[in-house]
């Protein structure tokens, strides 16, 4: 039987998290390669729904990362994606999955080893977890690339309402 790795699913603001991911990269930080990121506008973009999608695709686990408090470019949408992160939590917890599976970060373009960092504890706590009941047998790659592909399509729009909750 092949050992367990976790899938993870990040959603991450393109002006923070997803540039700090690109600056890990570029500074050859290790982390493991088992992170798929999800580009957001801003964090206020995600619905509760699309991380509720990404475990019914079979991923182990998800984290939101956006901009520090008070740097959001779009004033508010880091702390309502808090909000939802959280109302995630209690959904997954009343069906029967931990709460912990989903987290919330917040961080800099140039904290790229923090990013590392986050991959790193999120990995080590899905780890210990083991996998998700809902991880199809034949692996969740697939269906994860197919979602994050579409997401990414239709929240590429300039029409950025991250602030209406
Ligand atoms: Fe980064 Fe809003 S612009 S979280």
């Amino acid at each position: 039987m092949s050992k367990y790795e976790p899938l993870i699913l990040a959603f991450c603001c393109h002006y923070c998290a997803y540039a700090a991911a690109d600056l890990a990269g570029s500074m050859r930080l290790q982390y493991p390669n088992n992170v798929r990121v999800l580009k957001l506008p801003c964090t206020g973009k995600l619905e509760v729904n699309f991380i509720l999608a990404a475990f019914e695709r079979g991923v182990d686990g998800v984290f939101v990362a956006g901009c520090l408090e008070g740097g959001c470019h779009y004033l508010e949408g880091n702390l309502r994606a808090r909000r939802r992160v959280e109302r995630a939590k209690e959904i997954l917890s009343e069906i029967g999955l931990e709460p912990e599976r989903v987290d919330m970060f917040n961080l800099s373009s140039a904290q790229g080893p923090r990013f590392a960092e986050i991959v790193n504890e999120m990995t080590a706590r899905l780890t210990s977890l083991g996998p998700s009941p809902f991880r199809p047998a034949r692996g969740a790659e697939e269906p994860v690339r197919e979602m994050t592909e579409q997401a990414e399509a239709s929240l590429s729009g300039e029409n950025h309402d991250c602030c209406q909750s």
